[in-house]
């Protein structure tokens, strides 16, 4: 009998993503349960949904820190008590410190949406509309130092519209990002996925640099 992996997941904000994990959980669609999940804001919805499926919902208070290295310290330590095997990022709008970011390095997951590398960063359903671009996604990729750098595992894409509005393509994405991150969760949990050198790499081969299948 494979034993439960141990998921911790930070949020910012509504914790669409976080619901789809708790539900893929639920639903025994991952081999693992989130034991904790924290947040930088104590209004993100995502801590409601949180406690709503008995999870400890856990607000770090960004004010009660004198820096990030020293908030990320707390942070490391409030999510080392759960012992993850995995830290997931899903909507976590705060950027890591390099000591945080080394602590979980090759097994701490951010899903950012864009088909990166293309627009990193912020405001990203906004960016590809004013460029014309007539498709755009989201990526599931490793979390290294680089912001939004890390190596891709897997993207999907959505096409955009003329008469797309920001929240359609928005609406869009999202509903690719709750099938994608469950999906390379559970590759994570079941041992397939791992990254050595900077690169991904699913059942023992190197994964492209739009991640797997990315055509
Ligand atoms: C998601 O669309 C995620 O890709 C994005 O924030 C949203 C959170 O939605 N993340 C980033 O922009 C990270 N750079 P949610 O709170 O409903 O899951």
């Amino acid at each position: 009998m494979k034993t439960m992996k141990k998921i911790v997941v930070l949020v910012s904000g509504n914790g669409s993503n976080l619901q789809s994990i708790i539900d893929a959980s639920q639903q025994n669609r991952i081999n693992g349960h989130i034991c904790a999940v924290f947040s930088n804001n104590a209004n993100a919805y995502g801590l409601q949904r949180a406690e709503q499926a008995g999870i400890p919902a856990h607000f770090l208070n960004p004010q009660a820190f004198s820096d990030r290295t020293a908030y990320d310290c707390a942070l490391l330590t409030a999510i080392d008590q759960y012992q993850p095997d995995l830290v997931v990022l899903a909507g976590y709008m705060r950027i890591l410190s390099p000591d945080f970011v080394q602590r979980y390095c090759g097994s701490m997951l951010n899903i950012h949406p864009s088909l990166l590398p293309k627009y990193p960063g912020l405001h990203t359903h906004r960016k590809a509309i004013e460029n014309g671009d007539q498709e755009h996604g989201t990526s599931v990729h490793f979390v290294t130092e680089e912001l939004d750098g890390g190596p891709v595992i897997l993207q999907a894409k959505v096409p955009i519209f003329e008469e797309d509005q920001e929240e359609d393509v928005i609406r869009r994405v999202q509903a690719q990002e709750h099938d994608i991150y469950p999906l390379v969760i559970g590759w994570f949990l079941d041992g397939r996925l791992s990254m050595s050198d900077n690169i991904a790499i699913l059942d023992g081969k190197i994964l492209p640099q739009q991640g797997y299948a990315s055509e």
